[in-house]
């Protein structure tokens, strides 16, 4: 006798008409007398599984019909397409091995839960549809990340974690013990992928990053991760038009593969579909018109707020390229804009729809006078620079770089309204657990 093969839910296209088995936990179901119907989820997707009395001893039979939810099972049946069915196959069982039963007050239940008791069962809230969605689409983005860089030529070189300074200025810095010094909890590898950068041309860091972030928004994290590619040689025009290649390709890449998790989100994909390049760019004097235009009382020289950047990327249906912000409210590593000097040669991408900054990049100053006044004026240690400022002392050159938060990238493309779900774990202001 052949054995039965293991078949993952997701690959059970490629079995109709074969016997397999299928392990997971049960999700969900219901019987009519003589048939129950189960749905097993197994981590890559639900299937039916149509179990008929007469397939099934007496006792097992019953004890079927009252497992509880999230028990674990395997059951082993002929796959069947079934249209109608979720994920469009069913499975005909025909034996079924209960590993585990569970107990019966599984916390997750059909009703609606607010987000604080989901918050707290996350552990288990992991298992249901629209956050498995969610988190199955994150993973996704990451590998279109790393596939992009990769497929590119950057070499990925990580970041250090603990840090001696800031990088993104001080009040969001998370202090360390590091034996008898203070470190802090790295809040951007860029200054490391600009080391980089000058000794492997195309480089990228990607990572957790840590800011002390007071707000309690919507877009804000604690700790969230960040993809960070630096390149030398490269200038503010050709860091635009890597982003929107780079952006374009990320979302194509979750619009091919992971259709049926936008379908369970009820994302929007046409709204998808068309992130292709080129993408809208606009200055921020020209943005602050936008802002004025419609009304709003904004003075030039101020930093975008979440209901600008709303309005900004309301009147374009992809990703805005704003560039050219006041250097005053931007980190002190910037160039200046020669043409404009009360300007840096920066950008933030806005994604559409509401979900504000995703990406913050720039071309980085590269004189070393310039930088070391930048330092003063920020009140930096110019002690803990001093590595930092070699970069420019020996072979400066023109070099351009940007971040992209995964967990905000993830929450626009999945349509979801906080991005404390696009992460398994969220690290928040007063949450920390589990
Ligand atoms: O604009 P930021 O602060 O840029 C930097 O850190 C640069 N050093 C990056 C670089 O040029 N290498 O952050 C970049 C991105 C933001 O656009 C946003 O997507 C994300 O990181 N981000 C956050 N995501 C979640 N929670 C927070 N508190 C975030 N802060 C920034
Ligand atoms: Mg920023």
């Amino acid at each position: 006798m052949t054995a039965v093969p293991h078949a993952y839910v997701e690959d059970l296209h490629r079995h109709v008409g074969q016997v397999v088995t299928v392990k997971g936990w049960l999700y969900n179901k219901r019987s009519s007398g003589k048939l129950h119907f189960l749905q097993l989820r197994d981590g890559t997707g639900v299937v039916q599984c149509v179990c008929f009395k007469g397939n099934f001893g007496e006792e097992l039979f019953k004890q079927l019909d009252t497992l509880p939810q999230e028990s674990a099972l395997t059951i082993t049946g002929s796959v069947k397409a079934e249209a109608r069915a979720v994920g469009g196959h069913e499975i005909d069982a025909q034996s079924a091995t209960i590993v585990s039963v569970a107990q019966a007050d599984y916390p997750i239940t059909p009703k609606e839960h607010g987000t604080g008791f989901l918050m707290e069962h996350r552990h288990l809230w992991l298992r249901s549809r629209k956050q498995h969605a969610i988190l199955r689409i994150r993973a996704r983005v990451q590998k279109a990340i790393r596939d992009f860089f990769d497929d590119r030529g950057f070499v990925c070189m990580d970041a250090p974690i603990f840090t001696p300074s800031a990088c993104e200025g001080t009040t969001t810095l998370f202090p360390v013990e590091y034996f008898d010094e203070t470190a802090f909890l790295t809040q951007s590898g860029q200054l490391y992928a600009e080391a980089n950068a000058m000794a492997f041309g195309k480089t990228y860091c990607f990572g957790p990053t840590f800011r002390a972030e007071k707000s309690k928004t919507r877009r804000h994290l604690t700790e969230f991760w960040m993809v960070e590619p630096e390149v030398a040689y490269l200038e503010l025009d050709g860091l635009l038009e890597l982003i929107e290649q780079f952006l374009s390709y990320v979302v194509q890449c979750v619009v091919k593969d992971r259709r049926p998790e936008l379908v369970v989100l009820e994302r929007d994909i046409a709204k998808l579909e068309k992130i292709v390049p080129p993408f809208p760019r606009l200055s921020y004097s020209d943005a602050v018109d936008v802002l004025k235009g419609a009304g709003h009382a904004f003075e030039w020289g101020g930093d975008f707020g979440a209901p600008d950047e709303t309005l900004i990327s309301e009147k374009f249906d992809k990703p805005v390229l704003v560039h050219r912000y006041p250097a005053a409210v931007k980190a002190f590593y910037m160039k200046r804009d020669p043409q404009d000097p009360r300007v840096a040669l920066c950008v933030d991408c806005l994604a559409p729809e509401g979900y504000g900054e995703i990406i913050g990049g720039s071309q980085r100053a590269d004189d070393i006078q310039f930088l070391e006044e930048q330092i003063a004026l920020h009140k930096l240690p110019m002690e803990a620079f001093k590595w930092y400022l070699d970069l420019r002392r020996y072979g400066s050159v023109p070099h351009s770089g940007f971040g992209l938060g995964l967990e905000r990238t993830t929450a626009w493309i999945c349509g979801t309204h906080h991005v404390r779900e696009c992460i398994a774990f969220p690290r928040m202001l007063e949450k920390i657990t589990p």
